[in-house]
């Protein structure tokens, strides 16, 4: 910890005038914690209500009393706050900027007005299919601004989306419109990815033989390829309907707590977690954040390279951005094709002032040499983020002189798909920076480490990151599942928020996650289930025993490890791991991948049968010499064949 001090970055003196300095923001944390109602009866009038609030937070963290709602007695709709609102004064102000795979493609862009234009046609177009408040609307789209109309005409309607990232496969997509019952599904034709189609279409076509509650297909032609839509009563073309679909809609009005949107997330155990987020307190966290996070000004160009498939994308790419008046850039394509140079090209093509993107990005960037970023200017560059997992030193160095010329703070910003935005993040003019350090709680966080007996530790100490109050981009519930949502969440330290995070925080009161301390990876800043990965490796015909653990990736953060154990009479060769890798592309998606793949005769167990994950993890990080205690194994030299047949990562 004696480097605290070392490496600390001051707030540049250009930075003066932001929207918040450093006494503003101890003002403004104390008062949103000591004062919480008077706090945020004043940061919820951000946003357009239809009938005002008079509630703020009413929530209990304890089993008794166990709810959480926020501006509970308070309407609105989200769409409305995202786009008529900003008709009066920024109508024909670029609203989203879409840039294609392509460099030589065409782009487009969306006023604010046009995205409204076009979100009313849709809305009313979904309704004629039959949906409205409280339908279940599954969206499997690439990087293209039909996604985010078909999101905001959903909340226009009262429907409640959920979006499933595009590189899922049909399976997991099966199994996200199974769990929350869409009787729509709205996708593209094909989607485009670094000069590559993806087969969208056929997928949902694939997914849909085993799921029963579909009624309608949306397809939007994108790529022309994949065939035309059948038209046949179940089948719609996205641009047809909207073309004969009324351009009037009157948003619905919504109570603050009716539901947004589902996103599935990996936890350490079972299937993907359905959050769900609500209309009020998601939208005032998501525009408040994005506002004072990134010190937003409209109309200037910002870009959140996230997929909207992910959180990131929901908060920062959609509501966020459009809530506040943003010209929010979406980009297709990805960020090494055709060249290394792309991310910083597309910065200087459009003027980009905000960029926010993901430690594993920067670190493959980082890869192919200075070069491609020293070709480009990024002169329009003023603040730079990153998001996702845990960012190095190395790569944050890299991003703030190389990316940034020195001249721009980067906000290193740690939340959760269930937390809806940032929490724990620098504000650019308030905070001075240490690499790799998340810095301090945004308004109304509560950050405290316990220690595994849930003791609370005080001063410098390292332990599990908990939250002690409700804040309102908060998740309300696991859909279908609210026993489920408090199990995960609030029974590990009961009457806190637990966040699966182990976290350090120093003397200075800097916070700086180390990454998660249960059964969860943060592959390429996605999170991967070690469950989801074994259940997909047992169903292979040969394989009887699966365990998977994370293990370092200079690119990814963390890789995939899996231990295998195969049916008698199978032998483990170079051609079944191949195999084995396909399997797990095919049942969950490339994300899922595994980097390693070590045939094992047996694994480590207790003699109560319980897998020893933290043996596996050690044999896989390549930590042999440090497996501590192993006498209570019930066969103790299963280890040593496992350290002697450890797979070098790939
Ligand atoms: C990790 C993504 C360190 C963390 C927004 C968290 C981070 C998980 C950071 C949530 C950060 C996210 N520094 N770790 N700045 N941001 N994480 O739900 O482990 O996809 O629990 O949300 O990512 O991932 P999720």
């Amino acid at each position: 910890m004696s480097d605290d001090k070392a490496g600390v970055y001051p707030v540049p003196a250009e930075w003066a005038h932001a929207k918040i300095d450093a006494a503003g923001y101890r003002e403004m944390y104390r008062r949103s914690v000591e004062d919480p109602h008077g706090f945020w009866t004043e940061h919820g009038r951000r946003i357009d209500w239809i009938k005002p609030f008079t509630r703020t937070g009413d929530w209990s963290f304890d089993a008794e009393h166990f709810g959480i709602a926020w501006f509970a007695d308070g309407t609105l709709n989200v769409s409305a706050n995202c786009l008529d609102r900003h008709l009066a004064t920024r109508g024909e102000q670029v609203a989203i900027l879409w840039e294609p795979d392509d460099p030589a493609g065409e782009g487009r862009s969306l006023t604010y007005r046009a995205l409204h234009d076009e979100v009313c046609r849709f809305a009313n177009a979904l309704k004629s299919l039959g949906a409205g408040k409280g339908s279940r609307i599954t969206l499997y789209m690439p990087m293209i601004p039909e996604t985010t109309v078909a999101m905001l005409a959903c909340a226009r309607i009262g429907a409640i989306h959920s979006v499933v990232f595009a590189g899922f496969s049909p399976e997991a997509l099966a199994g996200r419109i199974q769990d929350c019952d869409s009787t729509i599904v709205i996708t593209a034709d094909e989607g485009r990815r670094g000069g590559k189609t993806v087969p969208l279409r056929a997928n949902v076509d694939e997914a849909l033989t085993h799921c029963n509650s579909v009624e309608h297909v949306i397809v939007v032609r994108h790529t022309g390829g994949g065939g035309a839509p059948k038209e046949d009563g179940r089948e719609h073309d996205y641009a047809a309907l909207v073309a004969a679909a009324s351009p009037d809609c009157p948003p619905e009005e919504m109570a603050a707590e009716d539901p947004l949107f589902i996103l599935y997330t990996s936890g350490s155990t079972g299937k993907p977690k359905g959050v769900l987020h609500t209309s009020g307190g998601y939208l005032v966290w998501a525009a408040m954040t994005h506002e004072i996070v990134f010190d937003y000004r409209a109309p200037e160009v910002y870009w959140c390279a996230a997929d909207v498939g992910w959180v990131t994308g929901h908060s920062y790419i959609v509501y966020g951005p459009l809530a506040n008046g943003a010209t929010s850039l979406m980009f297709e394509g990805v960020p090494n094709w055709p060249d290394a140079s792309r991310v910083w090209q597309v910065v200087d093509k459009h003027r980009v002032t905000i960029f926010y993107g993901a430690p594993t990005m920067l670190r493959a960037l980082m890869r192919e040499g200075d070069q491609w970023v020293a070709r480009t200017e990024r002169s329009s560059l003023r603040l730079l983020g990153s998001v996702g997992e845990p960012i190095n030193p190395e790569a944050w160095e890299w991003y703030h002189k190389v990316v940034g010329g020195g001249r721009c703070p980067i906000v290193d910003t740690w939340w959760q798909t269930e937390t809806g935005g940032h929490m724990i993040t620098p504000l650019p003019g308030a905070t001075a920076l240490k690499p790799g350090s998340a810095t301090l709680p945004f308004f109304g966080v509560v950050p405290e480490l316990v220690d595994a007996e849930g003791k609370l530790l005080e001063g410098a100490a390292e332990g599990n990151l908990v939250l002690a109050t409700s804040w309102p981009g908060q998740m309300r519930t696991v859909w279908g599942d609210h026993a489920r949502f408090f199990q995960t969440y609030f029974s590990a330290y009961p009457g806190k928020y637990f966040t699966g995070d182990g976290c350090r925080r120093d003397a200075d009161g800097y916070y700086w996650i180390t990454g998660r301390v249960d059964d969860v990876i943060n592959v390429s800043g996605h999170r991967m289930g070690t469950a989801e990965v074994e259940s997909a490796l047992v169903a292979h015909p040969k394989v009887a025993e699966a365990a998977v653990v994370g293990m370092p990736h200079a690119v990814k953060g963390q890789g995939i490890y899996a231990y295998v154990t195969l049916n008698a009479g199978e032998t483990g060769d170079e051609a079944l791991r191949a195999e084995l890798v396909r399997w797990v592309r095919h049942e969950i998606g490339p994300i899922a991948a595994p980097d390693a793949v070590q045939f094992a005769p047996g694994l480590p167990k207790t003699r109560s049968g319980k897998i020893m994950r933290r043996i596996l993890r050690k044999i896989a990080e390549g930590e042999v010499g440090s497996l501590g205690d192993t006498s209570t194994l019930a066969d103790p030299k299963v280890v040593d064949d496992l350290v002697a047949n450890r797979v070098p990562a790939a």
